[in-house]
């Protein structure tokens, strides 16, 4: 590990599983930390899910995973607890997302963690957070999509609510969670306390939401002109691909009509006059209906049906360069192979090929933040307990002797569950 990138020197117990936590954990160890992922001896379950290859660590764990070091315990253990109490002693960080309830049984919630190391930073997710009439639910994903406001804002107006591609309740939950680390972290060299960092799922898609706000309280005055729809009741509607933001956008279908065939494009009012040029000549410029933004907005299906006509001529590629050529913002809608070969993804270093003992080749998406002074490498996920002895050793200075007496002891064997 590198001692001069941004997190380093930072040490992370890190218990977290699934998704919405083991992103921000990798984030963390893709900027420096020394990351030790903590796992029950079962392993974490997206190890198995979705498995591609047989007996090999699925896809789903070695994309969240990269970064770390892997160490099983038994928490239900009093052995367990014994090398967990200690790594507590030792780290910087604690990051968990367990179920409600989950770690007050363990016995090692944030009142008994802060005595064991004051230091500590400690940092959870949870669905709903710890207090409040959700507080006892669990969360995945689209729960957190549902009951943050994503999926009611989603969609055609006039069709069911849809999910975002985008994790926004997971790895948008976990990018937040950094950021809260983070400014512990910055707190702590002030104080010389550790806190705790508490991220709820719901409170993060809401935050990721936030402009639709801005809509509900627009509603109260009145109709959304730049909505498709033209029915309002007093929440903010789906709106389908119409631009959120003060221009016009949505995307246009382009040759051959496959279902990627799209280009984004955002008429921003002061590039009217050169797209109208282009697509329709002086007679374009100077038509009435679409001289001023109020005026495309009143007749905006009727803008998007010419640009419709023009972008039938061309694909979506050809089309980004004939308005690249005249400055008007636009994007083709990229499938995820168009951006496994793409020359611009591959410069900044956004898919990466990996190796792995299980699964050969695979490829990972790199890091998106880019610092001067850090450059990320990214290595592959630990296998199950990869690191254990090595852990208990260099971090812990357990001797060989004791490594087996706690073996004996059953501090890594399989904890039974609860229910
Ligand atoms: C994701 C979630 C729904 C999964 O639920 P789940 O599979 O029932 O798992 P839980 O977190 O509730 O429980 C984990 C169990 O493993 C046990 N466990 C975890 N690590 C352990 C270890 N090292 N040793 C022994 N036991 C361990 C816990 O003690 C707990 O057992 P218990 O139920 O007997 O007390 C739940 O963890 C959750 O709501 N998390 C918060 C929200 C979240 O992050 N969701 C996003 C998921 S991508």
């Amino acid at each position: 590990m590198s001692s001069n990138k941004a997190l380093s020197g930072i040490r992370i117990l890190d218990m977290t599983h699934v998704q919405a936590g083991p992103t921000s954990s990798q984030l963390m160890g893709f900027l420096g930390a020394d990351v030790i992922k903590l796992e029950s001896p079962v392993g974490d379950a997206t190890r198995g899910q979705l498995r591609d290859i047989p007996d090999a660590d699925s896809l789903y764990f070695t994309m969240l995973n990269c970064n770390k070091r892997s160490i099983t315990v038994n928490l239900k253990n009093d052995k367990g607890k014994e090398i967990f109490t200690k790594l507590v002693k030792t780290c910087d960080v604690l990051m968990e997302n367990f179920g409600p309830g989950v770690l007050e049984r363990l016995g090692f919630d944030w009142e008994n963690v802060k005595k064991i190391n004051p230091r500590i930073v400690m940092a959870s997710i949870k669905g709903f957070g710890s207090e409040g009439p959700y507080a006892a639910f669990k969360a995945y994903e689209n729960v957190a999509q549902a009951m943050g406001g994503s999926m009611s804002t989603s969609g055609l107006f006039d069709g069911p609510p849809v999910v975002t591609g985008a994790q926004i309740g997971d790895s948008g939950t976990g990018v937040h969670l950094m950021a809260g680390i983070l400014a512990a972290l910055l707190q702590r060299e002030r104080t010389g306390r550790g806190q705790y960092v508490e991220c709820a799922m719901m409170d993060c898609v809401m935050n990721l939401t936030r402009v639709k706000w801005r809509d509900h309280q627009r509603l109260t005055r009145g109709p959304l002109p730049e909505y498709g729809c033209q029915e309002f009741e007093d929440f903010t509607p789906r709106a389908g691909n119409d631009s959120g933001g003060g221009q016009l956008g949505n995307a246009v279908q382009c040759k051959p009509g496959g279902s990627n065939d799209y280009l984004y494009i955002v008429v921003q009012e002061h590039v009217w006059k050169a797209l109208a040029n282009r697509i329709g000549g002086e007679d374009l410029i100077n038509d009435p209906r679409f001289e001023k933004i109020e005026n495309r907005r009143a007749n905006q299906s009727e803008m998007w049906d010419l640009l419709t006509d023009f972008a039938s001529n061309h694909t979506k590629r050809e089309l980004m360069e004939i308005l690249n050529e005249i400055d008007v913002p636009c994007g083709p809608v990229m499938s995820t192979t168009d951006l496994a070969n793409d020359d611009h993804v591959k410069l900044r270093e956004m898919y990466l090929e990996l190796d792995h003992p299980e699964r050969g080749k695979w490829y990972n998406l790199g890091c998106p933040i880019k610092l001067s002074d850090s450059p990320v490498e990214v290595t592959r996920s630990p296998l199950l307990g990869e690191h254990t002895d090595e852990i208990l050793s260099d971090v812990l200075g357990y001797e060989t002797n004791e490594i087996d007496n706690l073996k004996e002891a059953g501090a890594f064997s399989r904890p039974p569950r609860r229910k």
